[in-house]
């Protein structure tokens, strides 16, 4: 969640730092901080300062501004708050009781309350209410005991009281540090938690995200678990977790458009909107070209064996993605025919154990750092490995937006959505990409299984390769109408949405973007549960939004809107236009499509009604309160 950028070289290092954290502000912003050692020529050792500041990384920016700081060697943090309210004493960097080591972390240290308790009974006083400020305390006291024991105070003595360290730490994290009497060291280290090392000339860095290192360099190296760095101005040591020197070659980043910019856009978010017919575009062209081969075939990087393998499915993942998930599983067992269930990625422990060995377990996140998501895939990988049967094969297939994420690396089998970068927190041509892989891999199975005939693969390949043309036409439409009607929701305080069959994880997927950017309370529900329970809630004040697309279950999404319109809800239909349509207050009217390719459309219409609401409020649209893009602690 958090984000960590450090520099060791020859430039003054806070400006380096301000804009390295600033490609980093969409995984936390609700305070920030860095710590620069300077050298003294007059004095071996360095001398440590720190900024920090409450709120986004603007006002730390300012605050350096008033009172810069200088030195050659520096951290600094964007925070999303786990343990503590966000204000400046709970910002990063946190230091030691000296005063003269400064680190920042990513994650949570999960026995952080045992290692206070020891450090108080050592005398020592927290000043935080973090987990992080253990991590400087326990390496400073480590430190004196180097030191009382004659060892110089040097980097190699930073490197060993940090190993030292971590074999106290329980959790997940990445960690950068440095110390004052060390001015020519950065040592960093990862459990769990992503940090990318990186090569530039004559300076090297460390950041929580490689688009963070692009600025400086492309030359990159992710950290792999539990291993330890040394970053001196003059290159880059590796260790592993028992201390052994560690060699392995950089990569160069190819990814090209890792500065993000808004063009005339208000928002990142509603110029991700209008990208979503160039994601299903290139999403198109990539995988399903019309000129391949066999028409119907999907070019996806999943062997033909492995596909016969399969009879079950079983899908990971959190927020967006799940939506995206649940509309795949519907179209995999719906017109595929393989059995498919989807997990909430922080449930997925409970889940019964695996059973047979024909199972594809598919992780979907499209940060490909989501530690709920990563931590399930690994347990899941974990307890298969255990079973003691050589047919019990394991099988695994990874769909993200990010290459060099840690579900790419993990993954057997990856499929890249290619949606390009997302800044935005809320989630939306990601969203689009993901469902669009779900489309492939059930042609894929669909073929493959002889589930379908070919006139039917063939209709549901020709209906998606409409799809971009309609997207454009819908985003146009639906953007002038949102803008039009989002004043009359700004008093709104709870929404209900309604959707079944295929589009009712799209009913989950409206009311999550309406809750995340405009903080209005919103539900979706399967149109059938409405008179369960929900039913209770409505009255004039409590619109619904309905969507309804003729296919198997529109008559009976018709006969549950028809009930909440009876109870004065103000009722809004994502619907084509027609006679049926007349029973909606508002109509957001979508093209008559297959019913299997709807989930594609109706989203859009949810996406801008959110959008405009947030934008008419006057939010903060592309970084809402208590968000973070990258959700990297469990
Ligand atoms: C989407 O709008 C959300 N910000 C959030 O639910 C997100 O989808 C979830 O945290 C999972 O992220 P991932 O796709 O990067 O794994």
């Amino acid at each position: 969640m958090c984000g960590i950028f450090g520099v060791i070289g020859s430039r003054e290092s806070s400006s380096l730092i301000l804009d390295g954290l600033r490609r980093l502000e969409y995984r936390g912003y609700d305070s920030a901080g860095l710590a620069t050692i300077q050298y003294s020529r007059n004095n071996q050792f360095g001398e440590l300062f720190t900024r920090k500041s409450k709120g986004k990384l603007i006002n730390l920016s300012n605050l350096l501004q008033k009172k810069p700081i200088q030195g050659h060697l520096g951290i600094g943090h964007t925070r999303w708050a786990t343990h503590g309210k966000p204000n400046e004493t709970n910002a990063h960097p946190h230091l030691d009781f000296s005063g003269q080591i400064a680190v920042v972390q990513n994650g949570i240290i999960e026995n952080y309350r045992d290692l206070s308790k020891s450090l108080q009974l050592k005398g020592i006083k927290l000043i935080s209410e973090t987990d992080t400020e253990i991590i400087p305390q326990l390496i400073g006291l480590e430190i004196e005991n180097m030191l009382g024991k004659g060892l110089l105070a040097n980097g190699k003595t930073l490197l060993s009281a940090v190993q030292k360290v971590l074999t106290l730490l329980d959790g997940t994290y990445s960690i950068a540090v440095i110390w004052s009497k060390a001015p020519d060291a950065l040592v960093v280290a990862r459990s769990q938690a992503p940090l990318v090392l990186g090569f530039g000339e004559g300076e090297f860095f460390c950041a929580s995200d490689t688009p963070a290192l692009v600025g400086f360099t492309r030359t990159v190296l992710p950290l792999e678990d539990n291993e330890v760095a040394l970053l001196t101005p003059l290159g880059i040591e590796l260790y592993d977790e028992n201390g052994n020197r560690q060699r392995r070659a950089p990569s160069l980043f190819k990814g090209t458009e890792l500065f993000a910019d808004k063009k005339s856009f208000r928002h990142f978010m509603l110029k991700e909107i209008y990208e979503q017919p160039e994601t299903a575009q290139l999403w198109i062209d990539r995988y399903l070209p019309s000129d391949s081969p066999s028409e119907n075939s999907v070019a996806f990087p999943i062997t033909k064996s492995l596909v016969e393998k399969i009879d079950q499915i079983q899908i990971i993942a959190c927020g967006t993605s799940r939506h995206a998930a649940m509309v795949g599983a519907y179209l995999l067992e719906q017109f595929a025919g393989v059995r498919t269930n989807v997990y909430f990625a922080s449930e997925f422990r409970y889940s019964p154990p695996p059973v047979s060995s024909n199972t594809l377990t598919i992780g979907v996140s499209q940060s490909g750092e989501t530690a709920d998501t990563l931590a399930a895939l690994r347990m899941e990988k974990e307890r298969r490995d255990l079973i003691e049967d050589s047919n019990f094969s394991f099988h695994q297939l990874g769909i993200t937006n990010r290459l060099d994420s840690s579900l790419a690396r993990e993954m057997d089998n990856v499929i890249d959505i290619g949606s390009g970068i997302e800044i935005g927190v809320a989630a939306t041509k990601t969203f689009l990409g993901q469902m669009l892989a779900f489309y492939g891999l059930t042609l894929l199975f669909a073929s493959n299984k002889q589930k379908r005939s070919t006139k039917e693969i063939l209709e549901l390949s020709n209906d998606l390769r409409l799809v971009p043309k309609q997207l454009v036409d819908l985003i146009k439409k639906h953007d002038a109408l949102s803008k039009e009607i989002a004043h009359m929701f700004v008093e709104t305080k709870d929404v209900i949405f309604l959707g079944r069959g295929i589009n009712y994880p799209i009913a989950l997927e409206g009311a999550l973007k309406l809750k995340e950017i405009s903080y209005i309370h919103a539900q979706g529900y399967p149109a059938g549960e409405l008179k369960h329970g929900p039913i209770a809630l409505l009255d004039q004040h409590v619109p619904v939004i309905s969507i309804a697309v003729p296919g198997v279950v529109y008559e009976k999404v018709l006969s549950n809107s028809q009930e909440a319109k009876a109870r004065d809800a103000r009722l809004i239909g994502v619907a084509p236009n027609g006679s049926e349509s007349a029973i909606f207050d508002e109509l957001f009217s979508i093209p008559k499509v297959s019913e299997w390719i709807s989930p594609l459309l109706t989203v859009i219409p949810l996406q801008l009604f959110s959008y405009h609401i947030a934008a008419h409020k006057g939010l903060d649209v592309d970084q809402p309160r208590n968000l973070a893009k990258s959700v990297t602690v469990e």
